[in-house]
């Protein structure tokens, strides 16, 4: 194990993937709970070290051990660093082997908990990004630190996607009629609250912790009705087959050997035919069902009031690369 300098603040977190959505809303709420945080950050070309932020490069041990911890003292790590597209390629190197190298840094570095950011479709396990996330949450249960594995729900960008086509006088795309599914969304800051008070509440440690937002899971359906209905239109809905998405992921698999993208276009248009018919809820495993009463609730933050503060102008949801989650 390292030498680890002493006289460091006794609350020193290291942070994974700080400038992504919940990253962000992380580092809001550990600097709020009094936490030192040091961001750990991948270099690139239109990036400047912010204070407190450390460039490294976590497919290199090395580096994360030199760079990143640094002989220094370190409390806990907290990730939510994830693949930015899920394709699986990049999911293999990103949501397994970089935590990988992360997690054994950590060790080497003498850190004592570990929190990770993962999903709550992991418990369905049918897309490579997934089996990549389980690879590392079984990493990490075996890893012998503390751990807390948080699988949440949707987010609110996620079901944000469809505002700007409503706004334009287009219909509410719905796969199916809008029913298939529910969820229970969690605000970003609701989410980053829950990670960091994971640090301390010894009830959320050593476990699996699926997490969802406050009140009652919703349809695709009723988000839409919502939308038109804060913004003042008449509902229209246009439904979309899913046997339809089926024909567009068969014709993108047979095309797949053919290029890496088209195996990605592949990979994405299964990822998006998965959330249009799986609910972001609570597997039970006893009954094989989604369970939205037995999805664990968190925070205050509801997905309607968001989708009223954007459609007011308050608030630009982050789309970013994972729109298609
Ligand atoms: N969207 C949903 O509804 C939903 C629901 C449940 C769970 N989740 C899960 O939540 C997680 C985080 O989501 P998010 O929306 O906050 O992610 P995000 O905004 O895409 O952020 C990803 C973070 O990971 C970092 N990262 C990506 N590749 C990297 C690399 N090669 N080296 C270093 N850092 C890298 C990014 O850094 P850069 O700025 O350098 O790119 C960024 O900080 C994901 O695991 C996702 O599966 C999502």
């Amino acid at each position: 194990m390292s030498e680890i300098l002493a006289g460091a603040s006794a609350k020193r977190v290291c942070l994974a993937g700080a400038t992504g959505t919940i990253g962000q809303a992380t580092a809001r709420a550990l600097a709020a709970r009094g936490y030192e945080v040091v961001s750990f950050l991948r270099r690139r070309p239109d990036r400047a070290a912010p204070e407190g932020a450390r460039f490294v490069d976590f497919s290199d041990p090395a580096s994360l051990a030199q760079d990143g911890f640094a002989n220094e003292r370190f409390d806990a790590v907290v990730s939510c660093m994830a693949s930015r597209t899920g394709a699986p390629k990049d999911a293999w190197a990103i949501d397994h082997q970089a935590h990988v190298n992360l997690l054994e840094a950590a060790k080497q570095a003498g850190v004592q908990k570990f929190v990770q950011l993962s999903a709550i479709c992991v418990q369905k396990p049918l897309l490579e990004f997934q089996r990549a996330k389980l690879a590392f949450e079984k990493a990490l249960i075996e890893s012998g630190l503390t751990y807390s594995i948080v699988r949440p729900t949707a987010f609110f960008k996620s079901l944000s996607g469809q505002i700007d086509r409503l706004r334009a006088g287009k219909p509410y795309l719905l796969l199916g009629d809008g029913a298939l599914t529910a969820c229970k969304p969690i605000s970003d800051d609701d989410l980053g609250a829950y990670l960091a008070e994971c640090l301390e509440d010894e009830t959320r440690q050593n476990r699996i912790l699926p997490i969802g937002g406050p009140g009652e899971a919703i349809t695709p359906r009723q988000q839409g009705e919502e939308l038109f209905r804060l913004l003042g239109l008449e509902p229209k809905f246009t439904r979309v087959p899913v046997a339809m998405m089926d024909v567009i992921i068969g014709v993108l698999r047979f095309l797949s050997p053919l290029s890496s993208r088209l195996a990605d276009k592949a990979e994405l248009a299964r990822i998006g035919r998965y959330y249009a018919t799986e609910s972001m809820l609570w597997l039970n495993p006893e009954t094989g069902r989604y369970d939205a009463e037995g999805t664990p609730s968190a925070g205050t933050e509801t997905l309607f009031d968001f989708y009223a503060a954007v459609i007011a102008g308050g608030v630009a949801p982050d789309r970013g690369d994972h729109a298609v989650f």
